[in-house]
């Protein structure tokens, strides 16, 4: 119980990798984290595409983030100082961050609990990773990644049903050596309402 609550506290978003593949027991252990998420109805539509191969990786997270218009980190808003995000740094050129491994999250189309699928997997394979020391990050509207011709095709290379599409990603790498690991922001006072 109480290592649980520690990963979850743990747990931050990681943005800068090694270029070192993850460990492939690893990879599996957090696959199997997230095949074992709850389900609306129980009915494990979730779809996990993993990917690592590095060009297909940089060239959907170019995509990404040439369909993406953020709105920019000042001051006072930003992201993340310490593991940037393409709102707080304009020179990142992939959404992607350069993850050796992402896994995309697809579900049907015509399902209306396809986010929160997806969404629920996503934190058990971040949490099973952070109990194994691989660094993720979670990175919403997966669609953009594929909103061009070149992720058309890697649609239909990976064999990808018209009917689905793509929720969400799971970027997985390890943090970059000599990175600090990240300090979260203080939680926002009078979120738990109670009655
Ligand atoms: C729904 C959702 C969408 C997100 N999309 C992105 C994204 O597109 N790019 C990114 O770098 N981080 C993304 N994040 C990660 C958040 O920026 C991160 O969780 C937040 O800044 C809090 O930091 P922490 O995860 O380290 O606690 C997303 C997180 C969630 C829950």
């Amino acid at each position: 119980m109480g290592e649980l609550i520690d990963t979850i506290l743990r747990r931050r978003s990681i943005r800068r990798f090694e270029e070192r593949q993850i460990d492939e027991e690893a990879l599996r252990v957090i696959l199997e984290a997230g095949l074992y998420a709850p389900s609306a109805g129980g009915r494990q539509g979730v779809l996990f595409a993993v990917c690592q191969n590095r060009e297909v990786n940089e060239r959907l997270g170019r995509i990404k983030r040439a369909n993406s218009s953020p709105k920019m980190a000042t001051k006072d808003s930003f992201v993340s100082k310490e593991q940037p995000s393409i709102a707080d740094d304009p020179e990142i050129k992939s959404a992607f961050y350069g993850a050796p491994t992402v896994v995309t999250l697809f579900a049907p189309k015509n399902f209306l609990f396809a986010a929160e699928d997806c969404a629920a997997a996503a934190e058990n394979m971040m949490l099973a990773a952070e109990s194994l020391g691989v660094g993720s990050c979670y990175i919403g509207q997966g669609w953009t990644a594929f909103d061009d011709g070149y992720g058309q095709d890697v649609l239909r290379l990976w064999d990808i049903r018209r009917d689905y599409y793509a929720v969400a990603q799971v970027l997985l790498g390890y943090p970059r050596e000599g990175d600090a690991h990240p300090t979260p922001k203080p939680r926002k006072a009078g979120r738990v309402l109670r009655f």
